[in-house]
């Protein structure tokens, strides 16, 4: 009899404790999510490859992407998903850049990672490549400016990305692959298309370097 008005007196106790404990560990899980889906966090994994001011790394082969549309960014981030890029086997950057995409846990955080790079400042690369200037210029305001504007800062209106912060190696190596039928072929993909015809128009390397000489003085502190 005594015990049992002892088990009475504690349930109470029990219930409240489990009560809070339960609710402890709801805001636990509520504030860990929130955390792992906050895009400044989840950039921190983008960061070891593409530098902490996402200013890119060009011996990892990782291209600036800091102040990138956060539409292109994010169709990018979807198509390394789905491997309408970076699935050919040779393509060892588009390979790495696929399993760093597939670590995204869903939709959610491909838009919350995109939109913060998209809000770092916009970076213009060291080393700018030199070239003929003159070519370049001229070049780039026949065949590239209408899409990627007059001054390589990109074009969301017409899904033509910021090109002024990438470096010389990751652009020819885009441009290749879009000339070579790696990147841009998925029927679906118009945009990368649209890019590949226009990559068959550029007849010799000499003047994609004079191009690229061009689009690196673009957007740099004077
Ligand atoms: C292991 C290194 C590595 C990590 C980690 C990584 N990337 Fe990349 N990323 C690359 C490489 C290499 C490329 C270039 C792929 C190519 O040449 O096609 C790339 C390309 C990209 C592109 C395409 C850029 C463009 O201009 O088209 C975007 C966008 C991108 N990464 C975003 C991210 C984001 C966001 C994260 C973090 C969630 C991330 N990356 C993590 C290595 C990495
Ligand atoms: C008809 C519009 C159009 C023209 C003209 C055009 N581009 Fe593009 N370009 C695009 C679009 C759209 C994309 C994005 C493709 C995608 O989403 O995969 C792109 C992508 C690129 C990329 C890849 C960027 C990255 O971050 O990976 C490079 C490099 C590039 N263009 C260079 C050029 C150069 C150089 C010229 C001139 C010779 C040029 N483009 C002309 C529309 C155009």
């Amino acid at each position: 009899m005594k015990r049992k008005n002892n088990e009475q007196a504690t349930a109470p106790h029990d219930r409240l404790r489990e009560l809070v404990l339960t609710f402890a560990t709801l805001f636990l899980m509520c504030s860990m999510a929130a955390v792992a889906n906050d895009g400044g966090t989840l950039f921190a994994q983008c960061a070891a490859c593409h530098g902490s001011k996402g200013e890119g790394n060009a011996t990892l082969n990782a291209p600036a992407i800091a102040g990138q549309d956060a539409v292109y960014i994010e169709r990018q981030l979807r198509h390394f998903r789905n491997r309408r890029r970076g699935a050919d086997e040779a393509d060892v950057p588009g390979i790495q850049m696929q399993a760093a995409a597939a670590a995204l846990a869903d939709d959610t955080a491909i838009s919350k990672v995109a939109s913060h790079v998209a809000g770092l400042p916009k970076t213009v690369v060291a080393n700018p490549a030199s070239g003929n200037l003159r070519n370049g210029t001229t070049l780039y305001h026949g065949k590239c400016g209408a899409c990627h504007g007059g001054q390589a800062e990109g074009n969301a209106a017409l899904k033509a990305p910021r090109l002024a912060g990438l470096d010389a190696e990751y652009m020819k190596r885009q441009f290749a692959q879009f000339r070579d039928g790696v990147r841009g072929t998925d029927p679906q993909d118009t945009p990368g298309r649209q890019m590949a015809m226009m990559a068959k128009t550029v007849a010799t390397g000499r003047d994609l370097d004079d191009i690229i000489a061009f689009i690196h003085q673009q957007g740099r502190p004077k």
